[in-house]
């Protein structure tokens, strides 16, 4: 390679250097329903992408795609530069680049909050124990459940918990971060520290990909927001030219529903 001044036209079928997520024309089916039609979506390093669209229309799907959780038919999904591996050895390196956070808090439950933050590090990512505990009780600090280390989740509020999965999450270096309607099965009280630490992260630099209810994190957190319906994308735009002026009937439906309540 030439260094900087590469021309255009000898790299015009490489990808960007800063898409870290590139979805290509990607298909999925259960049964007879086609639940991804034709997605393309890039993610560029450092972006924040908030999906938002009606249930059932594909957005847990494609965040499961992503991760490799579900397989697809057609299409193809890269991050960083590589192809999604098909399983093996490759594929719990990829999982491990990809954090998800779900709606269900999904922490082990027999094992202490701080053992929950230090299982990946040691098992995936080959960490010693000692090193694991320090980096682990750094990112509990950081989103404000560091005084929990030594509890079960169980006695955690729904908040805390959340707070935690977003821990362990961190806990594995990720490239990008999924998450799933993370605040969806919180009491209302819980919401905003969830929402808070998913803020402060984004402001760090971190790549996510948010499926979310919560209008008032796009508006802030978000770079582009991508509206879903039944199984394609329909439209993206920048927050603010979404919620100003949604060109889609589908949008327009979707957001007179949720923001006149
Ligand atoms: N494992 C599955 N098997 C069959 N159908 C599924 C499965 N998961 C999701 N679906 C269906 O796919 C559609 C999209 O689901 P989902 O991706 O969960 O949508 P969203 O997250 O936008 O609500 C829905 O109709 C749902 O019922
Ligand atoms: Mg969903």
């Amino acid at each position: 390679m030439s260094g900087v001044s590469v021309t255009k036209a000898a790299d015009d079928a490489a990808p960007a250097a800063d898409d870290l997520v590139v979805l290509s024309n990607v298909n999925k089916h259960f049964g007879a329903l086609h639940v991804l039609q034709d997605i393309d979506l890039t993610i560029a390093r450092g972006e924040v992408v908030v999906v938002i669209g009606p249930s059932g229309s594909g957005k847990s799907t494609l965040c499961r795609t992503i991760n490799r959780l579900e397989t697809i038919d057609s299409g193809a999904i890269a991050i960083d530069g590589k192809p999604l591996p098909q399983e093996g050895k490759e594929l719990a390196r990829l999982r491990a680049d990809v954090g998800m956070v779900f709606q269900s808090f999904n922490l082990f439950a027999h094992k202490t909050v701080l053992e929950n933050v230090t299982l990946g590090q040691i098992k995936v990512r080959k960490a010693d124990k000692a090193a694991a505990e320090k980096k682990g009780r750094e990112l509990l600090d950081r989103v404000g459940v560091g005084s929990q280390a030594d509890k079960y989740p169980a006695q955690l509020s729904g908040g805390q918990q959340q707070r935690v999965a977003i821990a362990r999450a961190l806990a594995m270096d990720p490239k990008v971060m999924l998450f799933d309607e993370p605040t969806s099965a919180l009491d209302p009280e819980m919401i905003n520290e969830v929402l808070e630490a998913m803020q402060q992260l984004a402001r760090d630099g971190m790549t996510m990909v948010v499926v979310t209810h919560e209008m008032g994190f796009a508006r802030s957190a978000a770079n582009r927001v991508v509206f879903m319906a039944d199984g394609k994308i329909v439209e993206q735009a920048t927050p603010d030219q979404f919620f100003s002026n949604p060109r889609s009937d589908r949008a327009k439906d979707f957001l007179s529903k949720i923001l006149h309540h």
